[in-house]
């Protein structure tokens, strides 16, 4: 066997084709299953795409790197769990591109923040984090109340997304501007449209101008969606299995 190996050695072509042989086995192990990485995550009730005006704050959201300091992904660990709800699924990150893991918590997991306070409370927030938690070391984002929203690069970013196989209706896709404002204007001619776009979203005045639709806005409709569309208790009830 040595001596096989010895052949290997000194003749350097073939130990080129060698170390190729065995690299492209690691790699195949590794690769092959992403072809079907469709297949491998579960489809769960109450995970959707981001309406237009969620996927606006979400790219506000990474533009001013939040993810430097916060994670979106709560671990199956006791400390976790207890602190922030139930271990987040892989379905729930189905239609980020990029995810928002993240790897550094300066800040607490935002995972699951959709819902736990008030649109007045994260406007006070980002405004001033100061002004609700003294002691907070967030900067604040006050300018965003004062930046609409950009409609004309809102269609293309559905229409990427759409191409990154997230299931936007052809529908979806044509009235994504019409659809990113029409969320925040509730009493708006298109609120009704919307919703039946994208039912269950929630269609209200984010950031309390009911005159303009801002960054704020669409910051906060995505913050307040976070981890708010699974039910966990139903969750559980029909899939046994996941108990855990
Ligand atoms: C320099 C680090 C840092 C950056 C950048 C940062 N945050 Fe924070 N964030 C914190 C800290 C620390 C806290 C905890 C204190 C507090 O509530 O203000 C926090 C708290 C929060 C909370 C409340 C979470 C909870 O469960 O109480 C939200 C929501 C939030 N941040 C959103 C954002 C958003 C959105 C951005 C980007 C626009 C952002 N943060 C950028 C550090 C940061």
């Amino acid at each position: 066997m040595w001596s096989f190996h010895k052949w290997f050695e000194r003749h350097s072509l073939i130990l080129v084709v060698g170390i190729l042989v065995v690299v492209s086995i690691g790699g195949l192990v590794q690769i092959t299953p992403l072809f079907f990485i469709e297949s491998t995550i579960e489809r769960v009730e109450g995970v959707r795409p981001y309406t237009p005006l969620e996927l606006a704050g979400r790219q506000v959201y990474i533009r001013e790197g939040c993810y430097l300091c916060h994670s979106q992904m709560v671990r199956p660990l006791r400390d976790e769990v207890e602190r922030y709800g139930h271990y987040s699924l892989a379905a729930e990150s189905m239609y980020d591109h990029p995810f928002q893991w993240g790897s550094k918590r300066t800040g607490p997991d935002l995972a699951r923040v959709g819902g736990r306070y008030s649109d007045e409370w994260h406007r006070a927030h980002l405004v001033n984090p100061r002004s609700v938690v003294p002691e907070s070391v967030m900067p604040p984002y006050a300018f965003l109340a004062n930046r609409d929203v950009n409609p004309d690069v809102i269609q293309a970013h559905v229409r990427t997304n759409r191409i990154l196989r997230v299931p936007y209706t052809d529908d979806q896709l044509a009235s994504a501007a019409i659809d990113e404002r029409a969320q925040a204007e509730p009493t708006g001619s298109n609120a009704y449209d919307f919703s039946q776009r994208y039912p269950g979203a929630a269609v209200r005045d984010f950031d309390g101008n009911p005159d303009r639709v801002t960054e704020m806005d669409a910051l906060i409709a995505y913050l307040q969606m976070l981890g708010a569309g699974v039910n966990f208790d139903t969750y559980q009830a029909e899939a046994p299995e996941n108990q855990r």
